[in-house]
């Protein structure tokens, strides 16, 4: 069954990061945070994972936010709203365990992961938890939902790279500061590898800041997100392998060997290359035909 785009637009101020609302009655549903989608645009389209970033059971919708990086995600970002989507499966993975809890929960999202943020931080605000917030982006373009994050946090604090808005660094210098100053309960953390590496690495507690659990969300390749292809197998600190889709994708960030998954994320780079290459020849070829003929 397709999936109706009902709704779409440009996020931030950078031409690669998109919103869309889908109807997709039956996930809206049962979506909760920490769920994915599994979503191949046609026949010929590979699947890629995305968060569900937003859910609304009454309209039967779920929403999505993407970063246009490679070839599936642009082919998404030329879709409109009116146009279906082939394939939307899920929702994926497991959801997030929610009780109130005395100390805050810190929340760290980066570029894109911030709206997986999002529905995390909604669902524990509204189980009472104190929320504290750390947005960051490489600039102020790329940083989105500003207001949406600000409502359900006690206290956001924004980030950039370059210092185009709020406080110029990275997000691990604003967590040292909370971390320092208060007892925190945990810390999520959602963003590119290397962010949630140095995140997992503030707090492991092996330097002079306390040990504080650290969640992160694990961003591997997937294919059938239900545990038996072996696309996002994941290797932990100690030897063990576990699968992103079924064991994750949240999980605890001081298992995790990020070094491996960095390798692991650069094995099909020439292919997607290719890709993205093939694609854009088509798109040019198209928009060349259209000038010519109509
Ligand atoms: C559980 C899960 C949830 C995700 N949620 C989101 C989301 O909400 N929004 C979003 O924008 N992206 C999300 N991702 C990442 C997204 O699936 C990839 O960006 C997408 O598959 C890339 O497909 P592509 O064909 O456009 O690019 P490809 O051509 O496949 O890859 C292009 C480049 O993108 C990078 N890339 C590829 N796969 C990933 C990946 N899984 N994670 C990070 N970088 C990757 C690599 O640098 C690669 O070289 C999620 C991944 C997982 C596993
Ligand atoms: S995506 Fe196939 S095992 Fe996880």
């Amino acid at each position: 069954m397709p999936y109706k785009i009902l709704e779409k637009r440009e996020l931030g101020d950078s031409d690669i990061l998109f919103e869309m609302v889908l109807e997709t009655p039956l996930i809206a549903k049962k979506a909760r945070a920490g769920h994915f989608v599994l979503i191949r645009i046609n026949e010929t389209g590979e699947r890629i994972p995305l968060t569900v970033a937003d859910y609304d059971r009454e309209k039967g919708t779920i929403t999505i936010v993407f970063q246009v990086v490679g070839k599936t995600t642009k082919l998404l970002s030329h879709q409109n709203i009116g146009n279906e989507i082939l394939d939307v499966i899920g929702p994926l993975g497991n959801a997030i365990h929610v009780e109130k809890i005395e100390d805050p929960i810190v929340i760290v999202g980066g570029g894109v992961g911030i709206a997986p943020c999002y529905p995390q931080a909604k669902e524990l605000k509204e189980a009472g938890n104190k929320i504290i917030t750390i947005m960051g982006a490489r600039n102020t373009g790329l940083l989105f939902w500003r207001e949406k994050m600000r409502a359900v946090s006690d206290e956001l604090i924004i980030c950039t790279d370059d210092g185009t808005e709020g406080i110029k660094g990275v997000v691990t210098e604003p967590l040292k500061d909370i971390i320092k100053r208060e007892k925190v309960a945990y810390v999520i953390a959602i963003g590119p590898l290397i962010m949630m590496k140095f995140v997992a690495l503030t707090t492991n507690g092996s330097g002079d800041l306390p040990k504080v659990k650290t969640y992160i969300s694990l961003n591997t390749i997937m294919i059938d997100g239900t545990g038996m292809c072996g696309g996002c197998r994941y290797p932990t600190l100690d030897g063990q392998i576990f699968h992103a889709c079924v064991d994750g994708p949240d999980v605890d960030g001081h298992t995790v060997d990020f070094d491996q998954l960095l390798k692991r994320a650069t094995r099909f780079l020439e292919e997607e290359k290719i890709c993205l290459d093939a694609y854009d020849h088509a798109c040019q070829a198209l928009e060349k035909y259209k000038e010519e003929n109509m």
